[in-house]
């Protein structure tokens, strides 16, 4: 058992955080400033500048915001995607540190209406920013709560990606939805407007887990909406679970899990739970009104997990994801891994085109005033160099399944590679093969695996 969980972290990647904005603060906090140019905090959703350490190269806010045409001659050559950020909650969750605004805190400055107002200039911008940007081959609708703005609503955001860029014969639409903002006719409205993908959080089915996350939902409703979805014609639907919550025992990690495989879905998110500075959950551990959640405990979590979901049929492709299929995994969520370029629309999405990454204002008042005047809302953007993208690349593709080429790594990476194949941590018969592929042992020390190969 490690001592020191180091493991998976959450992704939102469905659509927003991703489990290496863990491996970059641990990066930027251990390593000597120099071997660490920047790192992203995550790649859909963003809350905040981009750069958790960084040693040079951001610029702040250039308006009008142009792409060099090096990064724009990359355009195309990698899937494309559009990710599109809604900020509204019905409630806050006490673990939740993304930007996303309760109707009390928006007051009356803000409606879902005129978000959405903003998001077609933006996506109209976008269009004639990247002058001719290929069908979008994938569509991301993450937050925030995207159901709270209905069928209705979804399907007039699809419409504006539609109208901005074009969609792929065989795009993937996925929406990220709460399970108490859906219904059977909801999914049945998505489903006409063409979504193809359900994400829904369910974070656990105990009670008292639920009360602890501050998580707003009955017990039972999520496996409920999946079923509904499925129904309605859902062939991929995902449930995200958070692990590791202080008062989980492992039979309400399993009875969570459990309810999962029975709702039958074709994808699992798995994400250990993250302390977030700012949250309510934050508060809670600094007043020693509950623990932080423990490295031995949150590894042994993971392996049950991984054991039931993968007995079950569903296989890990990156450390806090399973798919029951190859075509049931997440191509959007691939997109980022694999280094691939995006649109990010919408308060303080993150966006990345041919090694420019940049990012929008926050605020979704300052978001729509941007637009407003006619101008793309970006507050920063940077270019990476060849070596932040090389360390990005290793950092991404050794999470996933397929792993890492080996010859994508220096000298000392691969010496570094070899003998973490002697501990353990790698694949040996992976690695006779030319890739670097994490081991059940690896994947519970992922970040510190990568840790060794980029350093
Ligand atoms: C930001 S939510 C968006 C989906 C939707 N609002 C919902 O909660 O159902 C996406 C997922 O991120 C995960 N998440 C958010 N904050 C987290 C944290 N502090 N630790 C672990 N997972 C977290 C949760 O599993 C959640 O389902
Ligand atoms: S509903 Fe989702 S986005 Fe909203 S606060 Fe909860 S976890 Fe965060």
């Amino acid at each position: 058992m490690p001592h020191a969980f180091l493991g998976p972290s959450y992704v939102a990647l469905t659509g927003g955080r991703s489990a290496y904005g863990e491996v970059s603060a641990r990066l930027c906090a251990d390593s000597p400033a120099s071997a660490i140019a920047w790192m992203p905090r995550n790649s859909g959703e963003g809350d905040g500048p981009g750069p958790r350490c960084h040693t040079g190269g951001v610029s702040v806010t250039t308006s009008p915001f142009v792409l060099p045409p090096a990064a724009l001659s990359e355009l195309g050559a990698r899937p494309f995607g559009v990710y599109v950020h809604v900020p509204f909650c019905a409630t806050r969750c006490g673990y939740c540190d993304f930007n996303t605004y309760t109707a009390g805190e928006l007051g009356t400055a803000v409606s879902p209406a005129s978000w959405l107002d903003g998001l077609r200039r933006e996506l109209d911008l976008a269009a004639t920013t990247l002058g001719a940007p290929p069908p979008a081959d994938t569509v991301f609708v993450g937050g925030g709560t995207p159901s709270l703005l209905g069928a209705d609503g979804l399907a007039r955001v699809l419409d504006a990606v539609r109208d901005a860029f074009g969609l792929a014969a065989d795009v993937e639409v996925t929406t990220e939805s709460n399970p108490e903002s859906t219904s059977p006719e909801f999914f049945s409205g998505l489903r006409e407007a063409g979504y193809t993908r359900v994400s829904l959080g369910m974070q656990s089915t105990a009670p008292h887990v639920l009360r602890v996350l501050d998580r707003v939902h009955t017990p039972g409703r999520p496996t409920q909406a999946a079923a509904e979805a499925r129904e309605a014609g859902f062939e991929h639907v995902n449930l995200d679970l958070i692990y590791g919550t202080p008062g989980e025992r492992t039979a309400d990690l399993r009875a969570s899990v459990e309810a999962v495989l029975e709702a039958g879905v074709d994808h699992v998110s798995a994400y250990a739970l993250i302390v977030e500075e700012g949250t309510a959950l934050a508060r809670r551990v600094r007043k020693g009104e509950i623990p932080a959640p423990d490295d031995d405990v949150l590894a042994a979590d993971y392996e049950l997990i991984d054991s039931m979901l993968t007995d079950a049929g569903l296989r890990w492709y990156e450390v806090s994801n399973w798919a029951a299929s190859p075509s049931a995994r997440c191509r959007h969520n691939l997109g980022y891994w694999l280094g691939g370029d995006w649109w990010g629309a919408g308060p303080g999405a993150h966006s990345h085109v041919g090694g420019v990454r940049w990012w929008n204002v926050k605020h979704p008042a300052r978001y729509a005033s941007v637009l407003a005047d006619g101008k793309l809302p970006v507050a920063g953007h940077e270019e990476l160099t060849d070596a932040d993208r090389h360390l990005e690349r290793v950092m991404l593709e050794l999470r996933l399944a397929d792993g890492l080429p080996l010859d994508a790594l220096d000298d000392a990476g691969v010496r570094e590679a070899k003998q973490a194949v002697d501990d353990g941590l790698l694949d040996r018969g992976a690695a006779a093969e030319g890739r670097a592929v994490l081991t059940d042992r690896g994947r519970l020390l992922a970040d510190a695996v990568v840790r060794r190969l980029v350093t």
